[in-house]
């Protein structure tokens, strides 16, 4: 059987202008994200400050605008000072967070020479854990201030002349969390939030700053979190930050599919959230979304049962991905498109070797995981304007969800380049799907290419010794017909259908 859907876009109708930090990536000191993934000096590619060109280079193609660091759990424990100057002073420390060793020979300095070189932008955590607005504020001196006080001019005499100039910083870490180093009640965080934002504008106006939401969806204290935090920091801050990871652990494949109709619900209640607090303040601002973590996480939970305490770089969180994973995660991306009005930034997390797209060997390869695919074309594609869904399609029940669309799709129009592109994923596991998308407003248009991403097996992934075993392939058979576009969508696929106005 087929199931069928159509899709109506109007270049007029638009959702609004895809920030292109809405592709950033997540790199922390957990695992081998760091250690053995983007540094390691005995590397046969390594460059003279330890990186891994061969990783530098998957990084680059990726396009990826911004990359948060240095945690995560991890930020909630750190102490920044004992990563900058002198490599043979830095101290090795327990990490709480991870229970691993942290030896300190990447820090803030070198993480954003390691920014440059791959041409993407740090977005900095502070320490809202075990420490507070006097380390924030010191560490935006030494980072962001020019010369002539204490903490900048300790960069300079680090080799760091010319000041950072980090725009965005996250203010704390996920402190809804019983996990979290020094988790905090929705005041508590509240209060030190607004504190720490204070005297870190006071040092710097310039910088853009995100509160903590919720760490996840489901966790009890939301939306309350959401409402309390921004009682507190409403004046003070940009962006709230979202959370959320999937996973298959009951292998109901339909029902993972559909799990990011929750994603939609939740960005629905934060944005609901931020608005209600708005209207309550009175308040001109809009307060835009930050989704700083998401991704699928579950397949490494076992083994890192496992892993030896206080080691550095252990494996840790090592998900290896197959091809549902993979579209899920082009779900999860249609989802934040579908409201790129007010999610402004978002962070798959994270990059490397940890619930990564690329993976390493150590003092081995570098490869492409299944779920770098659309990240990928959703980062080299899905810039412009996104365009209003209306979609009617066949749908299914799962275990969790009810009325769930076997089509997900999103049009994005990039003025420039005269392109739409149609990101698109049939959620059936057994059927294809008969696509539809009336485009006539754009008058004559034409298919350049149309991607897609599918296995026969769902389970299927790529590795070090077969890192191409699923490989997006431009044999998608989409096909203009009166300024409609027609397309047969293989049984759980990922498609990217490129058009020329
Ligand atoms: O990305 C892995 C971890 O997930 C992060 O450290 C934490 O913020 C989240 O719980």
């Amino acid at each position: 059987m087929t199931a069928r859907a159509k899709m109506i876009v109007d270049k007029d109708y638009q959702v609004g202008q895809v920030d292109p930090r809405l592709y950033g990536s997540f790199i922390e000191h957990l695992g081998r994200a760091v250690y053995g993934g983007i540094y390691e000096p005995e590397h046969p590619s390594a460059d003279d400050q330890g990186f891994r060109t061969d990783v530098m280079e998957l990084v680059r193609q990726l396009n990826v605008p911004v990359v948060r660091y240095p945690g995560g759990n991890f930020v909630s424990g750190y102490n920044w000072e004992d990563a900058v100057g002198p490599l043979a002073e830095r101290p090795r420390r327990l990490e709480l967070a991870w229970r691993s060793t942290e030896p300190n020979h990447v820090g803030l300095n070198e993480f954003v020479d390691w920014c440059r070189k791959v041409n993407t932008s740090p977005m900095m955590a502070v320490n809202l854990g075990t420490r507070g607005a006097d380390e924030a504020r010191q560490l935006i001196e030494y980072s962001n201030h020019p010369s002539g006080s204490y903490w900048s001019d300790l960069r300079i005499s680090h080799g760091y002349q010319q000041p950072h100039n980090i725009k965005t910083w996250c203010l704390g870490n996920e402190m809804d969390g019983p996990w979290q180093i020094g988790a905090k009640t929705a005041h508590e965080y509240g209060r030190i939030a607004a504190e720490t934002a204070k005297v870190m504008r006071w040092v710097d106006p310039s910088i853009e700053l995100v509160a903590c939401g919720s760490s996840f969806l489901t966790m009890p204290t939301f939306p309350d979190w959401e409402a309390t935090v921004l009682e507190h920091t409403y004046d003070h801050v940009d962006y709230i930050s979202l959370h959320q990871y999937y996973g298959n652990r009951d292998q109901d494949s339909a029902n993972f599919l559909a799990q990011s109709i929750g994603m939609d619900q939740f960005i629905h209640t934060v944005i609901s959230t931020a608005d209600f607090i708005q209207a309550k303040k009175r308040g001109k601002k809009k307060i835009n979304l930050s989704f700083d973590e998401w991704n699928v996480w579950y397949h490494s939970n076992e083994a890192d049962t496992h892993i030896e305490p206080w080691t550095v770089g252990p494996p840790q969180l090592e998900d290896v991905y197959n091809l549902e994973d993979a579209l899920l995660v082009g779900c999860m991306l249609i989802s934040m498109l579908k409201r790129a009005d007010r999610i402004k930034m978002a962070c798959l997390a994270q990059l490397v070797n940890v619930i990564a797209p690329i993976m390493t060997v150590n003092g081995g390869a570098a490869w492409k995981q299944t779920i770098y695919y659309p990240y990928l074309h959703a980062s080299l594609f899905g810039r412009g304007t996104v365009l209003i869904p209306l979609i009617h399609s066949d749908k299914y029940d799962s275990k969790d969800y009810t009325d769930v669309p076997y089509l997900e799709a999103v049009a994005v129009h990039d003025e420039e380049a005269d392109e739409v592109t149609i990101f698109a994923v049939n959620r059936s596991l057994t059927d294809s799907l008969s696509l539809q998308v009336d485009l006539r407003s754009f008058g004559s248009i034409r298919v350049h290419e149309h991607l897609v991403l599918e296995h026969d097996d769902l389970k299927a992934t790529n590795t070090v010794n077969q890192p191409d075993q699923v490989t997006p392939h431009s044999g998608g058979n989409a096909v203009i017909n009166n300024g409609t576009v027609e397309a047969l969508l293989g049984k759980a696929s990922w498609n990217v259908i490129r058009l020329k106005v």
